[in-house]
């Protein structure tokens, strides 16, 4: 469910690691959000078509103002915002669950919005410290996450299983070819602190 919209601030610590934080994201946020949506490598599969300032505050409000179930986060590294993320749980998306098989657990999206922060392992720190920080707590109730990915987008498919998912089948959302990966809570442990 990339590229569509669906929240705490947070430490990851480990040697060897950067530390990534995590904040819930907000109106001021929109018009970086809407930068992001124009680099080309977000472009590529996470979202495809160009949006505006105002799409961007549509699509992203409801989530903001948690007139929604979903949550939606900044990952910041010294200061800077560098990603945005968003959880959900499937059972209130009926649609994407019928879409992946599943009906229960929670599905995460995310992204690196300046190119300058990917490939320095931002991307596996910040999703398998969102999951045990975050997403996990706040759906405290659910055992399973998801993720999909376009099966050409090697990079989210590295990132992922880096992070801890496993590949448990493939399905076609749109016409593309999908691989959905899936982890049991508690399997993100190994890999942040
Ligand atoms: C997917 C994404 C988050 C990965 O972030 P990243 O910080 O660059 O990835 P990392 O540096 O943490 O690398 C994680 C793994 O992916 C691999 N990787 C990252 N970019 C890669 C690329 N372009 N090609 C091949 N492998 C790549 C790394 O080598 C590493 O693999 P390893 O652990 O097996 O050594 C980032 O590429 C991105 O935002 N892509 C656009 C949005 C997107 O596709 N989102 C997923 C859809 S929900």
């Amino acid at each position: 469910m990339c590229g569509t919209a669906v929240s705490q601030s947070v430490a990851m610590n480990r040697a060897t690691e950067p530390e990534v934080t995590f904040r819930p994201l907000e109106e001021r946020d929109f018009p970086i959000l809407s930068a992001w949506f124009a680099e080309p490598h977000v472009r590529r599969f996470y979202q495809k078509t160009s949006v505006t300032l105002a799409e961007v505050a549509a699509e992203y409000g409801p989530c903001v103002r948690a007139e929604e179930p979903g949550i939606c986060h900044f990952a910041i590294i010294a200061g800077t915002p560098f990603a945005y993320l968003q959880c959900y749980r499937n059972a209130d998306y009926p649609e994407w669950g019928r879409l992946i098989g599943v009906d229960g657990g929670i599905s995460v999206d995310l992204f690196i919005g300046d190119p300058a922060y990917l490939r320095k392992g931002l991307g596996r720190a910040a999703l398998s410290g969102y999951l045990k920080r975050i997403a996990f707590p706040f759906f405290s109730t659910e055992a399973r996450a998801y993720i999909a990915h376009e099966r050409l987008n090697t990079a989210a498919l590295r990132c992922s299983r880096a992070a801890g998912f496993l590949p448990l089948r493939g399905f076609r959302e749109d016409g593309a070819e999908m691989v959905l990966l899936a982890m049991k809570r508690g399997s993100e442990e190994r890999r942040s602190t």
